[in-house]
């Protein structure tokens, strides 16, 4: 099978900081690929690259095949690729329905039907609910159900556990797992509830100071001595 996205020598400064240094990655389809490494490793810039909100200063991004690093965020997203943020980006005066609406004009032309969507991501029956009055679990789910509305092959997910309870964190890997598995996309998770990831993901990637350190299974991962030294040991 060739991969769905195909990552090549990928670089990005900010100023004199190299925030993602010469990553290569792949992700086949339908596959999840966990992304872990200390704050400030670059695992938010390297999705900022794959949107399409930041360009790239070297290394080439192949989505199904097509050059995509030097497209806008916009025509990323119409393209098949969708995010959340680490922090919560909703219309919070708005309806998650409208919310919803907003997200499926802007993404891959088709139709999209949202009862499933808010089924799948585990709101079902919350579609007309504010997004202000959603609780902070509610509001990350809502995020990914925005996401999927564009219809994306590729879901980039930050830090979607954030602030979740143990039993709202088991949700979300179930709810990632059920996406996964109904829609047949691909995902790309950055998270620090090591817990969730060594569940959830086939793959991890560790980044440390913009590099990629090791990629391997959990299992290779969690033993690797440079990824305890670097991460896991503090
Ligand atoms: N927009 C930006 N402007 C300047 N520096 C940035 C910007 N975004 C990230 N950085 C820097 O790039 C490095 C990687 O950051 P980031 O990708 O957010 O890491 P992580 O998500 O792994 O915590 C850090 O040193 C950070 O300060
Ligand atoms: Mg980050």
């Amino acid at each position: 099978m060739s991969a769905l996205l195909q990552v090549a020598g990928l670089s990005r400064a900010f100023g004199g900081v190299r925030a993602v240094d010469d990553v290569s990655l792949s992700v086949e389809p339908s596959a999840i690929l966990g992304i872990i490494g200390p704050n400030g490793s670059g695992k938010t810039t390297l999705l900022g690259l794959l949107s399409g909100t930041y360009r790239p200063n070297a290394g080439s991004i192949r989505l199904g095949g097509r050059r995509i690093e030097s497209l806008p965020a916009h025509r990323t997203v119409a393209a098949g690729v969708a995010r959340t943020f680490q922090t919560t980006r909703l219309f919070a005066r708005w309806t998650l329905r409208a919310n919803l609406e907003v997200a499926a004009a802007s993404g891959r032309p088709g139709i999209v039907e949202f009862e499933p969507l808010l089924e799948l991501t585990g709101l079902a029956g919350r579609g007309e609910a504010l997004c202000a009055t959603l609780s902070n679990a509610e509001q990350r789910l809502a995020m990914i159900a925005v996401a999927l509305a564009t219809r994306p092959v590729l879901l980039l997910l930050d830090e979607p556990a954030v602030g979740m309870a143990p039993s709202e964190a088991a949700s979300l890997a179930a709810a990632i797992r059920r996406i996964r598995d109904t829609l047949g996309v691909s995902v790309l998770i950055v998270e620090h509830n090591m817990h969730l990831m060594m569940g959830l993901a086939e793959r991890i990637l560790v980044m440390n100071a913009g590099r990629k350190l090791i990629e391997g299974t959990p299992e290779t991962v969690r033993h690797d001595p440079d990824v305890i030294a670097c991460y896991l040991g503090h």
